[in-house]
């Protein structure tokens, strides 16, 4: 299915999740070519998968998924350099309650995962790089209250969303339902996590979504759901202290059409020290209101520029349904070598569970003032399966 593959032409690899379909797409960009192709439907028992995680090499793949009873999946990707590479699924342990994300931190020792009323941490199997025995389950509704707490997806629109780990040892869960951002202290030999404090969205309804840390762990960065908002923390070593809100929507939008979505820092790479940008995105209620993917510049304080001209705002193809997930990867000097541009920008994929073949967008985007994002590539139906209805798509190299 890959006709693009040949040494002359570099490929990036991109494995998606889905929301209609039980499967997962692996996905290759030809960065020369500006196409994007279908290399294999991996065959699907255990999804629909709407969060994606990797570790450090790319080489193994967690999921979570929609199914009952609730799981949490792992795969193996062959990196083939001579074929197209091929995914296998390794094996699969049961949580609770739904999950609608996951983080896989360094030292790639433990999976951390929530959604809605219930988060865990599973160690990672040293000799398969699957998913291993639960460590800690823990709960964001009281103890009593779990027995009757809905546990199914729906749970996740009022429950934990997101869990992140900070360089600093701290781990952090958005979360609708109580309107806040849990703090705790990771034990990073057992992976178990300790309960450090509580810090309340600052508006009423607001619904923080997902939550990002600067690599030095001083600063975090978190989204709202419901109000559309990128606001700003200070990390103490047992709080956060809020500094600044900035709307991811331009002034003449009404935030009750719009549900925010993801935060990602530029440049994307694990070893940058200081990111230079934060990109933001959000959904449209419905199909009538297309999304906006928001870049905002971090200044040396960690605050973004509230200067709007220093903004820049792009309306997403879509609402992007459900979707709207977007991940950067770095440009490599191969990808651009026939480009006047330098190596310096980004690729990013974009999820769309809008319309009935519901894809990914591969967009650019090559610094500050350089004329914005731009769609470079697309993937639906043609010529393949559908996705039916894209959910998050992760890079793999
Ligand atoms: C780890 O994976 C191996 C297969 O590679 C399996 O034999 C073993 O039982 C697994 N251990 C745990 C704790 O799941
Ligand atoms: C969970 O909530 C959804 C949406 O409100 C509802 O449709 C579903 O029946 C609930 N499931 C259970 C088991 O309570
Ligand atoms: C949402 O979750 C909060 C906190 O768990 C709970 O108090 C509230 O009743 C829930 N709201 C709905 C509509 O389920
Ligand atoms: C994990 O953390 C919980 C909550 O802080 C604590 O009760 C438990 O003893 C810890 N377990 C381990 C193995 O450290
Ligand atoms: C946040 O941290 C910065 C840098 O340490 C400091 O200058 C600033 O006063 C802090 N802001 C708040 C609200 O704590
Ligand atoms: C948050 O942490 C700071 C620094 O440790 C402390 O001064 C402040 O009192 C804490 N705030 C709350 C609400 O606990
Ligand atoms: C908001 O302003 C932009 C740019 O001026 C314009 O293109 C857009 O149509 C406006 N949107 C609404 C909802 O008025
Ligand atoms: C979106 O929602 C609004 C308000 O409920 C409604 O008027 C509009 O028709 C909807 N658009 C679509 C495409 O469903
Ligand atoms: C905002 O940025 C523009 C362009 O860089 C600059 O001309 C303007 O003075 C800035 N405004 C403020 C209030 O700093």
């Amino acid at each position: 299915m890959v006709n693009t593959l040949n040494a002359t032409s570099p490929l990036h690899y991109i494995i998606s999740g889905s929301f209609g379909s039980l499967s997962l797409f692996l996905l290759a960009f030809s960065p020369v070519n500006r196409t994007l192709s279908l290399v294999e439907q991996v065959p699907g028992e255990f999804g629909p998968h709407q969060y994606l995680a990797k570790n450090a090499q790319g080489d193994r793949v967690y999921a979570t998924s929609e199914a009952w009873p609730p799981t949490l999946n792992s795969w193996s990707v062959e990196k083939a350099s001579d074929l197209p590479w091929t995914v296998e699924h390794i094996n699969l342990v049961p949580i609770t309650a739904t999950s609608g994300y996951m983080s896989v931190p360094p030292p790639y020792t433990h999976v951390y995962s929530v959604g809605g009323p219930t988060g865990e941490v599973h160690a990672i199997n040293a000799s398969s790089g699957g998913l291993g025995r639960e460590i800690q389950q823990v709960l964001f509704v009281p103890e009593s209250d779990l027995g009757q707490a809905n546990k199914t997806g729906a749970a996740l629109a009022n429950g934990s969303h997101c869990i992140e780990i900070s360089s600093r040892g701290h781990a952090f869960v958005a979360d609708l339902g109580t309107n806040s951002i849990f703090m705790y202290t990771v034990d990073h030999k057992s992976g178990n996590l300790t309960l450090l404090s509580n810090t309340q969205s600052p508006r009423e309804n607001d619904a923080p979504r997902q939550v990002i840390i600067s690599p030095d762990g001083r600063v975090l960065y978190s989204v709202t759901e419901h109000t559309s908002y990128v606001d700003v923390y200070n990390v103490t070593e047992t709080n956060l202290t809020y500094r600044q809100s900035i709307s991811i929507l331009p002034s003449n939008s009404s935030a009750s059409n719009y549900r925010g979505e993801t935060l990602r820092f530029y440049p994307p790479t694990q070893d940058s020290p200081v990111p230079s940008h934060l990109f933001a995105t959000t959904r449209g209620f419905n199909a009538s209101h297309n999304g906006f993917l928001a870049i905002f510049s971090i200044l040396p304080t960690g605050l973004l520029d509230s200067n709007e001209s220093r903004v820049e705002r792009w309306q997403t193809p879509t609402s992007g349904g459900e979707a709207n997930a977007i991940e950067l990867k770095a440009k490599a000097k191969k990808d651009v070598s026939d480009n006047k541009r330098g190596a310096e920008g980004v690729w990013i994929t974009l999820t769309d569970d809008e319309t009935e073949a519901g894809g990914v967008y591969i967009l650019e985007w090559n610094g500050e003032g350089t004329g914005g994002v731009n769609i470079v590539a697309q993937w639906s139906s043609e010529g393949g399966e559908s996705i039916d209805g894209a959910s998050h798509a992760i890079w793999l190299d």
